[in-house]
């Protein structure tokens, strides 16, 4: 670990030389410094030439806890190309704000008229909270109708993200009061999953959905033998390459309604890839787990499983554009099959899930995957082309 050296108040030219000779010094007594910002009011051109100095000493010179305005500093005079910039996070305080809004991974507070905070559980690891906020971004720069991504904030002990407030309500509350309704918002709904499959994400820094998938396969040594991860390997590689957005996660809970239009929201699992995994993994949402076990829909999606069933059936009528019965139920058996290979790698994406509860994945997919994974492949193929 490098030797961390604060800086404080202003650097400027009445005392750059004798912050250089302090600095130096400490670079001769320790070796490579890192210098820790929060204390540093203002820093002139001589101060950033000190700073020159040690870089080109140092192959990294780390800046941590910059402020606003320092990190302006450093972008205009370019000074962010030669050092490690880490900005301070903001502290929020959401004492007194209301709680609006709550799903697996955070609970969600008004900050403002127009902004929102997300705040993870203590044990959403940073790296996740900071790749849900990047790919949230790239989603809406790349035209994803979403909410605005802000910063990456402190509150107390935790970390939030702040967004974009939507002015509205999530589609499941529509679902559940406005019964009159249901035939127009189940539209505008399956046209929402419909059209987020002709959105390209590629080269837009997203990862494929096959990374995720794959990268899944490292962890899952001890529920399969060498036999059954290569299949898995195997089956996801087969999988026709795609550049379509995948959400990961399209549900009731995730999708909000603003005026006349509709927004997608938590962008934590989105990818690039084949909507096949789309479609599985909302099967296994609005069909799959409302048949098995209904008294747990309410909770994930906010509607009662009887909802999310008639959902789903608008959406496979919409999306495949027929409403023969027969194609359906053959379409759904392909999907289903695809909702396995998602059951077989539960123990790596549910992590924190029960171990009874990962078992009872792991048989299913043992009993269900394996024997029709060839037939998979060809049929996915004459389903989507
Ligand atoms: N930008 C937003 N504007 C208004 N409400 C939101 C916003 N983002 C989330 N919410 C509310 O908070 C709930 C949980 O947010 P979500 O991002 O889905 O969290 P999780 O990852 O825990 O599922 C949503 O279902 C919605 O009710
Ligand atoms: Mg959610």
């Amino acid at each position: 670990m490098s030797y961390v050296y604060k800086l404080r108040g202003r650097i400027d030219s009445n005392n750059a030389k004798q912050f250089e000779s302090e600095i130096l010094s400490e670079y001769g007594k320790h070796g490579d410094l890192v210098l820790d910002a929060k204390e540093l009011e203002y820093i002139s051109s001589a101060g950033l030439r000190v700073l020159l100095k040690l870089r080109k000493m140092q192959d990294e010179l780390e800046i941590t806890n910059v402020s606003h305005y320092i990190c302006d500093i450093l972008e205009v005079t370019g000074f962010d190309n030669l050092l490690t910039v880490r900005t301070a996070l903001r502290e929020v305080c959401i004492e007194n704000c209301k709680l609006i809004g709550k799903g697996g991974n955070g609970s969600v507070y008004r900050i403002s008229d127009d902004e929102i905070i997300k705040v993870y559980t203590q044990n959403t690891l940073p790296e996740s909270i900071e790749n849900e906020r990047r790919l949230g971004k790239s989603a809406f720069i790349a035209g994803v109708p979403t909410a605005i991504a802000y910063d990456t904030v402190k509150v107390g002990d935790s970390l939030g993200i702040v967004f974009e407030m939507v002015k509205g309500d999530v589609i499941a509350s529509k679902f559940m009061n406005e019964p009159e309704n249901f035939d127009m918002y189940a539209k505008k709904y399956a046209q929402l999953f419909k059209e987020i499959h002709t959105i390209d994400l590629s080269e837009k820094g997203l990862p494929t959905t096959k990374q995720i998938y794959t990268g899944y396969l490292s962890h899952l040594d001890e529920w399969y033998d060498e036999k059954e991860l290569e299949c898995l390997k195997r089956f996801i590689e087969s999988i026709p390459e795609k550049n379509t957005m995948v959400h990961g996660d399209f549900h009731t809970n995730n999708i909000m309604v603003q005026g006349d239009e509709l927004l997608i929201i938590d962008m934590a699992e989105i990818s690039c890839g084949n909507p096949i995994f789309d479609l599985a993994s909302s099967y296994y949402a609005h069909s799959l787990n409302p048949r098995r076990s209904p008294d747990s829909v309410m909770r994930y999606l906010n509607v009662t499983a009887d909802i999310a069933i008639r959902l789903w059936d608008v959406m496979m009528r919409y999306y495949f554009d027929t409403d023969d019965s027969k194609k359906i139920e053959k379409y759904n058996s392909v999907i289903e099959g695809f909702c396995m290979l998602k059951e077989a790698l539960i123990p790596a994406i549910w992590v924190n899930m029960p171990n009874e509860h990962k078992k009872y994945a792991v048989e299913d997919a043992k009993k269900h995957f394996f024997s029709r994974s060839e037939e998979l492949l060809e049929k996915l193929d004459e389903m989507l082309g």
